[in-house]
């Protein structure tokens, strides 16, 4: 990390060797300091390199190397997602007794051993490949004019304020809408979702306190009355299900079995689930890449130059954009773990699990292991094979990834091309978590802006990486400034003669555009023709 100079309020201090020494000597996941919430990484560097299968004080197991993570990810009838055992004594305080009906249970119990990610197949099938159903790349392009108009209208607040909180103001504010727009909760029953969602989501850190608990048990009882009457007035009413995932839940689908659907309890819990996975987590992306972008002044011009370079090209300002989030994903994921149990003895990273342990995987130090990425505490956003473990791996990869990685592109890019001066005014407050990796608030300044031209011509070096021109869709000249505006729509009027190949190009390509092919011009001026783009 650079220095960001004396004004920057420093969000993530430096550790001294001693101090991660002694952390990680006596770590124990239920009882972490403030320091190592600030700033983990040092600790998760000695334990990746001593002990990277480290038995916990409760018996269970802390994983930090991105080989082992992912080889667990890979077996996912060895190390399975159902949370029934471990939760028991977490929510019931008692053993699970594997007759007892979860709907009887405590209210974060019922509704975390029923959602589909702490579920195993076939009940996980099911819900997944209902909500994939409504998440498809064209549902996700379609929602991308109204992301766009939801965070222009904040920049506007934003700058008529002239400051305000990157958190409240702004980062939150994008997935409590994006979500809501995917259920269609209506925007007036939007209010409680956030702190709904915080609180069940907080219920499921390592260590628990009594209020924690009540609150998240009286928010899963509150979001499920809420719900019941969502769900019956949408039964009445039921919305275009290509669209609306919860329409698409209540109709559910026949499977190979006979015609199975979601139970009502299923159906509920599984919306609860969506409504928070892509809430915090979204939330935490667009807020680290913030703050990191402060902590980091040579990757901010670097992405600030960008911005201005390709500023008409939109396409390859995607492509950086992109690069840059994946980025941020990895430096900063914002669940930095995740939870399975062995369901026979097995070895892994050379250590011998017996059946029933309990694993930890923990995605933040994967993600900064020397062994898979080069420099890793450095934030390269045009970083090559950025195969990072933020959104998980295996069966339950992260079903919102696409619509996490437009919201991060389009909040991320359109705050920094508005206030590209922005500042911390104060120290940011973190959420003090381990599991959820973000703040609570960071007051900022949006600072006038520059005219674009005066951030610096690009070095000379920099023309866009392989990976980068990849990513980016459009190869042939026609295709870009036509048919995609840099708002992010397609224009559909006439034709343009292609700048290479000089063949007047139009609906067709842009069907060529939709159907993830593009038109290559050859060095001849000979249109090659269409190709695949990847
Ligand atoms: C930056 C934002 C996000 C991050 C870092 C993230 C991270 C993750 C991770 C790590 C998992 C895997 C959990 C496991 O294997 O145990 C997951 C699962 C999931 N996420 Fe996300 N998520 C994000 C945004 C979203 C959004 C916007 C949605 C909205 C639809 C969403 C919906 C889901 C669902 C439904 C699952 C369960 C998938 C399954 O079990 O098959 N996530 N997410």
């Amino acid at each position: 990390m650079s220095d960001p100079g004396p004004d920057i309020p420093i969000a993530t201090p430096a550790m001294t060797a001693a101090r991660a020494q002694e952390i990680a000597s006596s770590f124990d996941l239920r009882n972490l300091p403030a320091d190592f919430n600030a700033n983990p990484y040092p600790v998760y560097d000695l334990l990746r390199a001593s002990e990277p299968v480290r038995a916990m004080p409760d018996g269970s197991w802390f994983l930090t190397r991105y080989e082992d993570l992912v080889a667990v990810y890979r077996d996912a009838r060895t190390f399975s997602s159902d949370k029934k055992i471990e939760f028991a004594p977490k929510y019931l305080h008692r053993p699970w007794e594997p007759d007892a009906d979860p709907s009887h249970a405590a209210p974060l119990f019922a509704h975390h051993t029923t959602s589909l990610v702490f579920n195993d197949p076939p009940l996980h099938t099911r819900v997944r490949k209902l909500i994939m159903g409504a998440l498809t790349r064209r549902a996700i392009r379609d929602m991308e004019p109204g992301l766009i108009t939801l965070v222009d209208r904040l920049l506007d607040d934003i700058g008529a304020a002239g400051s305000g909180d990157l958190i409240a103001d702004y980062a939150s504010a994008i997935p409590v809408e994006i979500i809501g727009n995917l259920l269609a909760v209506p925007h007036a029953d939007r209010g409680p979702l956030r702190g709904w969602s915080l609180a069940i989501l907080g219920a499921l850190e390592p260590a628990l306190s009594p209020e924690q608990e009540a609150l998240g048990n009286r928010s899963v009882a509150e979001f499920l009355a809420y719900l019941e009457q969502l769900v019956a007035d949408r039964r009445k009413h039921p919305g275009d299900p290509q669209q609306d995932v919860l329409t698409r839940l209540i109709q559910g689908e026949s499977d190979d079995a006979g015609g199975s659907r979601l139970s009502e309890r299923e159906l509920l819990h599984n919306c609860i689930f969506i409504l928070n996975a892509g809430h915090e987590t979204t939330t935490n992306l667009i807020g680290n890449a913030l703050v990191a972008l402060q902590e980091c002044p040579d990757a901010k011009d670097a992405l600030l130059q960008r911005l201005t370079h390709y500023r008409d090209d939109a396409a390859t300002l995607e492509g950086y954009l992109d690069s840059a989030v994946d980025e941020f994903l990895r430096f900063e994921s914002s669940n930095q773990l995740g939870n399975r149990r062995a369901t026979v003895a097995c070895t892994i990273g050379g250590v011998h699990l017996p059946a029933g342990a309990l694993v930890t995987l923990c995605i933040g130090a994967a993600n900064r292991d020397p062994a898979q990425f080069d420099a890793p505490d450095r934030l390269d956003l045009w970083r090559r094979d950025n195969r990072h473990l933020a959104f998980g791996f295996g069966i339950h990869q992260c079903a919102g990834l696409s619509l996490a990685r437009l919201e991060g592109r389009i909040a991320i890019g359109r705050f920094l091309a508005r206030y590209p001066n922005y500042r911390l005014t104060a120290q940011p407050v973190r959420g003090g978590r381990a599991r959820f990796r973000g703040f609570l608030s960071a007051p900022f300044s949006a600072a006038p802006r520059l005219p674009l031209r005066q951030m610096g011509p690009l070095p000379a070096a920099a023309d866009s990486p392989d990976h980068i021109q990849r990513r980016a869709m459009p190869v042939c000249h026609v295709i870009h400034p036509t048919y995609r505006t840099s708002n992010g729509h397609y224009n559909t009027s006439p034709s343009r003669a292609c700048a290479n190949c000089a063949r007047s190009h139009n609906a067709s390509v842009l069907e060529l555009w939709r159907s993830n092919k593009v038109c290559t011009s050859g060095s001849s001026g000979v249109c090659a023709g269409s190709t695949s783009k990847t």
